[in-house]
């Protein structure tokens, strides 16, 4: 697939299949992340790769009983880390770079997951301390999205956009 082919095929997917991911893709989605942008190259997040299925379960739990979470077999949480981006940019990193670092990481994961065939939904509707101590995150971590990734249990929903004509301003 090339670029614009993942992210077209990119959709949220909420069942997935028993099927493992391979360890190789795994470590590819990682990888991938890696090579996200961050503010000052400070990379102010975390990420933490969660396969036990009793943390899986736990993560639910955290997060308003979405129960797919617990089906995908790999779950990667990003995790803003403010006092890395501080170092740089002191109240900015810490209330905004880090938050954007986190983010930026987690969608490089997701378009790579589907470029490697997987399917992923992000998944911002948690209780933070619960989701900290479900995997054992410290407090100075923000736990910022948590990214199921399997293969796709059912096809999922094709959702629609606003206009570009509604979403761009031209000044
Ligand atoms: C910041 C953010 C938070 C989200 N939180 C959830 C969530 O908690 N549960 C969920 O099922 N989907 C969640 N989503 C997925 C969106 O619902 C989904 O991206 C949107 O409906 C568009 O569909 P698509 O991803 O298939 O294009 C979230 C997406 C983003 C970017």
């Amino acid at each position: 697939m090339d670029f614009f082919e993942v992210v077209n095929e990119r959709h949220s997917t909420r069942a997935f299949a028993e099927r493992p991911v391979e360890a190789e893709k795994v470590q590819k989605i990682l990888e991938t992340a890696n090579r996200a942008p961050s503010a000052g190259d400070l990379q102010g997040y975390e990420i933490y790769r969660i396969t036990k299925p009793e943390h899986r379960s736990a993560l639910v739990q955290a997060a308003l009983a979405q129960d797919f979470i617990a089906e995908a077999p790999v779950v990667l949480v990003f995790c803003a880390n403010p006092a890395r981006s501080a170092v740089g940019y002191k109240e900015r990193g810490v209330w905004l770079y880090s938050v954007q670092d986190a983010t930026i990481a987690c969608t490089f994961a997701m378009l790579a997951a589907t470029a490697l065939g997987l399917s992923t939904v992000w998944v911002g509707a948690f209780d933070e301390e619960a989701v900290r101590q479900a995997i054992g995150i410290p407090q100075d971590l923000t736990p910022v999205a948590i990214l199921p990734i399997g293969y796709a249990g059912k096809k999922p929903r094709i959702t629609p956009r606003r206009e570009l004509s509604d979403l761009v301003h031209e000044t």
